[in-house]
């Protein structure tokens, strides 16, 4: 059976680009493939965190992955740290991985910013972690928002690096899936920057914890332009806040954004945004409210991805055991 990788960082603000991106499309794929879903905790290291923040994050994007739908029976849901091969396999990859390749990612550029002298090696080897991630479990699918497939390609490259260096053909090469209507889903703010976790403003994002009044005044204080909706899904080009909502709506209704603006094509966003909000308040409301729920009963989350680690853990054994026979490592 082909195999599933994918993980969030808790870092806090779960919102939903984060929903539609990923989680929402990983409910869906779990009963097709063999499923592990990772909170990546080594990763949200790489930007200082507060012990008790990271705990409780932690534990509230375990909550978001069952609220949304994963079956933690089915799949394995742990975090990253629990399982030591994760770094360890960091560390045999990045033995194999050209500086090159990764001073040519988009995503260390933006965060270490124009002090990169002063970022973290931690942030720059970023990409090789999470190479790693998939590779320890052989995954042979990655479902991800769009933000994510530079850092995919790269885990290709590296896995396709190692079976080169050995002359094995130990890794399969992982395949992005960027599924749906909103792969890339912007601020509500402004229609040219994602929306992120870590953005100042709260009205930038719709938190897959926030209430329906919150939901509500976010969509109407969402950045717009003049302009009725147009007919078709041409006429959104150059108009990247329109682009946005529409999209949030296609992906939120499972409708293609043709369906969308047949619906409300020539009307005023003071028509759709309602609309908008009534639907994101309908399918985020009782992922929120069950997230809520879950958190009340740590030790539920615990017991699942300690459970989760165990199960992880054998996968992973196994795998480093044959990467340390092909290396050339000695067990004695
Ligand atoms: P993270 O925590 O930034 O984001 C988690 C997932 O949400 C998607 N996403 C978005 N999708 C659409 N629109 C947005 N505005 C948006 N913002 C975030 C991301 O694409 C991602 O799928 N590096 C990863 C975590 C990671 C990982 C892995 C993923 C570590 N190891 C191995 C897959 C496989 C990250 O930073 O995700």
């Amino acid at each position: 059976m082909n195999r599933i990788f994918s993980g969030v960082q808790p870092t806090g603000n779960l919102h939903l680009g984060n929903y539609l991106g990923a989680i929402r499309n990983w409910v869906a794929l779990q009963h097709d493939y063999d499923c592990i879903f990772c909170i990546v905790d080594l990763h949200a290291l790489t930007v200082a965190q507060r012990p008790e923040e990271l705990r409780a994050n932690t534990r509230e994007v375990t909550a978001a992955y069952i609220a949304a739908g994963i079956d933690p029976d089915r799949c394995i849901i742990f975090n990253q740290s629990a399982v030591p091969g994760h770094s360890e396999l960091a560390w045999l990859l990045g033995c194999i991985t050209p500086l090159g390749w990764l001073n040519r990612m988009t995503q260390f550029k933006e965060k270490a910013g124009r002090h990169r002298e002063n970022a973290g090696l931690g942030l720059y080897s970023y990409p090789v972690l999470m190479a790693a991630d998939i590779l320890l479990y052989k995954a042979t699918h990655v479902p991800v928002g769009e933000d994510q497939k530079q850092h995919l390609e790269l885990s290709r490259d590296i896995a396709g690096a190692f079976n080169r260096q050995y002359d094995t053909e130990f890794f399969p090469l992982p395949e992005p899936q960027i599924l749906g209507e909103a792969t890339r889903v912007m601020s509500l703010r402004d229609g040219s920057a994602k929306m992120s976790k870590s953005d100042p403003s709260a009205y930038s994002r719709i938190n897959m914890t926030d209430d329906a009044d919150t939901i509500a005044l976010k969509v109407r204080k969402a950045k717009t332009d003049p302009e009725p909706l147009p007919s078709e899904a041409k006429g959104l080009e150059n108009r990247p806040e329109a682009a946005n909502l529409v999209n949030i709506y296609a992906a939120l209704s499972g409708m293609s954004k043709d369906a969308v603006l047949n619906e409300f094509g020539g009307k005023m966003f003071s028509a759709f945004k309602p609309a908008l909000s009534d639907l994101a308040v309908a399918k985020l409301g009782p992922i929120g409210q069950e997230m809520t729920h879950l958190l009340k009963d740590r030790g539920l989350i615990d017991g699942i991805l300690r459970k989760g680690a165990e199960r992880a853990g054998e996968i992973a054994r196994a795998h480093m055991a044959q990467m340390h026979d092909i290396i050339g490592i000695l067990r004695p």
